[in-house]
């Protein structure tokens, strides 16, 4: 699919699955989400631009490659994008952060903010969004809308599990955004849950039902 990468790396593969099984701990589900977080975050940032600074190693100076720009945001929407943050910030500890809160209507499955707030300078910097569960795409499709009504212009989103029906709304709705993900699986079931998929990802993490 067109601005989607699967990102099939054998460790990324083997957490998922492991996330994947009934049976894993609350405390394991946590761990891995975040593993995982590092690891599709290292994929997400594969192309940002450099620039060339010059620097004093203890031998010599040197002009050394160095990330160019602003700061990245990464944008987690609340609850479950908040387990693969830390993974994330692990990598890159400088970014900022917006934390969207946006939960999706049970009866309606349409989608209501209940929390925003988001880092100044938007529009200059890359600003990744954070969603593990890209169910119908509607959540999706609200954080990016309500991103760049509040400047955001280079977008980008984090998923881990996606349904292949919620990609194609989301990609019609943000063709411009460009989509990580660990797998893209079967379908939907009638209550918006990704099939096989992991269950509630939420849930899971914190040990709610
Ligand atoms: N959100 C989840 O946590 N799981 C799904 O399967 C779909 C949406």
């Amino acid at each position: 699919m067109k601005g989607v990468t699967v990102v099939d790396h054998p460790l990324v593969q083997h957490k998922l699955t492991l996330m994947r099984k009934k049976d894993t701990s609350t405390k394991s589900f946590r761990q891995l989400l975040k593993e995982i977080g590092g690891l599709i975050c290292y994929e997400v940032t594969r192309d940002l631009p450099l620039e060339t600074v010059e620097i004093e190693t203890p031998l010599m100076l040197m002009q050394a490659p160095a990330l160019a720009g602003k700061k990245l945001v990464f944008a987690p929407i609340l609850r479950s994008g908040m387990g693969m943050l830390d993974g994330m910030l692990e990598l890159v500890p400088a970014a900022r952060v917006a934390h969207v809160g946006l939960y999706r209507d049970p009866q309606t499955l349409a989608c209501v903010e209940y929390y925003f707030k988001a880092p100044e300078g938007l529009a200059e910097r890359t600003v990744i969004v954070v969603d593990p569960m890209l169910a119908t795409g509607n959540t999706a499709i609200a954080a990016v809308d309500r991103l760049r009504e509040a400047g955001a212009k280079q977008i980008r989103i984090a998923c881990l599990l996606c349904a292949p029906e919620g990609l194609s709304n989301f990609l019609g709705h943000h063709p411009d955004v460009k989509v990580w993900t660990a797998a893209i699986d079967e379908r939907l079931n009638d209550h918006g849950y990704i099939l096989p998929g992991l269950g509630d990802a939420g849930d899971r993490m914190y040990g709610t039902r």
